[in-house]
């Protein structure tokens, strides 16, 4: 037996090198935390991250296991003349920033770009890699959003599609293996909204986690076409590499609860990284109730990290199933339409025994043990969550 797993986690080594060793200690299950993008866009500063990571310990996230405090666009400034990148006035100090939010217990997360420029047209690390890995690591950066952006223009004058294909994967390997060399464990999360297929690949150049699509916003409509719209990828996801279908709007504010709850369940059964989108300070208690359940995040972080989808549809019904540890499964019933419809489902039909034992996941109740059918009343944009057990 022991021998076996020697044998096996040698040769787990030869084929994914140390980095990779490293990769799925970071990740072993999907990323939690918080992003500053959704809500405060350009508007972050060192003051709204300190305020952040308060509300994360204050309002009870970070017990539910959020860990990450994730710093995205425009934080940075110009280089050193040694070419060292910089904070701008808005953070003063990072490394004191870090130490702050490492002594509440969570973790400081960083953004950049393989090209010269990032998105919102900030100074990228294209031809700086080794030296803002090493940056980020004296600063004690835990993790790394890196943003596709300009680098798009360097693919554009590659000649061919697949030239462009080889040079995007250049550049993330290269962010990786400059990580690697820090010793600094960190998050590797690749961002460039799921071009050339990222699912097949991003494992192979150290990521930990791979957007799969192009922005969200706090819309019904824009949340559901991508969160439905990852049927199929479920085989691409495992501990310490996972499909991202982008970070949560839960709390925004344009959803209502009932679709909030749906964003949120449609997350826990696509293993996403649970990225908290919102402004943690002033959340309503249905928010910090959604963001918080945690049966809800058991169902994301479930150890088997095997991502769930997409098993029956008709028109505007869903079934989604997750399997989970020790032989239960998540079943979440999705209603598209406006209006409530009643969905009926066979437990036979999902690979279940005929008896099974239900929780309604969301209602927070046992169902207690059930035979051949559940119908479920399911309100409009809504979802019913189950939990079963055989
Ligand atoms: C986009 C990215 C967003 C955000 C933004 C910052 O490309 O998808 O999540 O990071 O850039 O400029």
């Amino acid at each position: 037996m022991i021998k076996k797993a020697v044998v096996a986690s040698v040769l787990m080594m030869l084929a994914c090198g140390s980095g990779k060793a490293q990769q799925t200690t970071v990740a072993a299950t999907p990323p939690m935390g918080w992003n500053s993008w959704n809500h405060f866009a350009e508007k972050i500063d060192d003051a709204t991250v300190r305020a952040q990571a308060d509300a994360m310990v204050s309002s009870g996230m970070r017990d539910a296991g959020y860990v990450y405090i994730n710093i995205d666009d425009t934080w940075e400034g110009t280089r050193a003349a040694s070419g060292e990148i910089q904070t701008n006035q808005k953070f003063p100090d990072m490394k004191a920033l870090a130490d702050y939010v490492h002594g509440k217990g969570l973790k400081l997360g960083i953004y950049s770009s393989p090209g010269p420029k990032t998105c919102a047209g900030y100074e990228g690390s294209y031809g700086h890699e080794e030296q803002d890995a090493a940056t980020y690591a004296k600063w004690g950066i835990d993790y790394l959003k890196y943003d596709l952006c300009s680098f798009d223009e360097i693919m554009k004058k590659a000649g061919s599609p697949e030239v462009a294909h080889k040079l995007m994967l250049e550049a993330y390997t290269k962010m990786h293996e400059a990580i690697v060399k820090t010793g600094r464990p960190m998050v590797f999360s690749l961002c460039q909204y799921g071009a050339d297929h990222v699912w097949e690949w991003g494992a192979s150049v150290g990521g930990n986690l791979w957007r799969t699509t192009d922005d969200i916003s706090d819309r019904y409509d824009r949340m559901s076409v991508i969160g439905f719209q990852q049927a199929g990828l479920a085989k691409f996801a495992g501990p310490g590499h996972w499909n991202d279908p982008d970070m949560l709007e839960v709390g925004n504010g344009k959803m209502n609860v009932e679709e909030y709850r749906t964003h949120m369940a449609l997350w826990a059964l696509l293993a996403a990284p649970l990225l908290a989108g919102n402004d943690l300070t002033t959340m309503s208690p249905e928010t910090i109730a959604i963001l918080t359940n945690r049966e809800v995040i058991a169902i994301d972080q479930d150890k088997l990290g095997k991502q769930g989808d997409r098993m029956w549809a008709q028109g505007s019904q869903e079934i989604w199933g997750r399997e989970l540890e020790g032989g239960a499964m998540a079943l979440a019933i999705f209603n598209r339409f406006e209006w409530p419809q009643t969905i009926e489902m066979s437990f036979v039909r999902f690979g279940l025994k005929d008896r099974v034992k239900v929780r309604d996941v969301w209602a927070g109740k046992d169902l207690g043990t059930l035979s051949g059918k559940y119908a479920a009343h399911v309100p409009g944009h809504g979802v019913v969550l189950l939990r079963v057990t055989q």
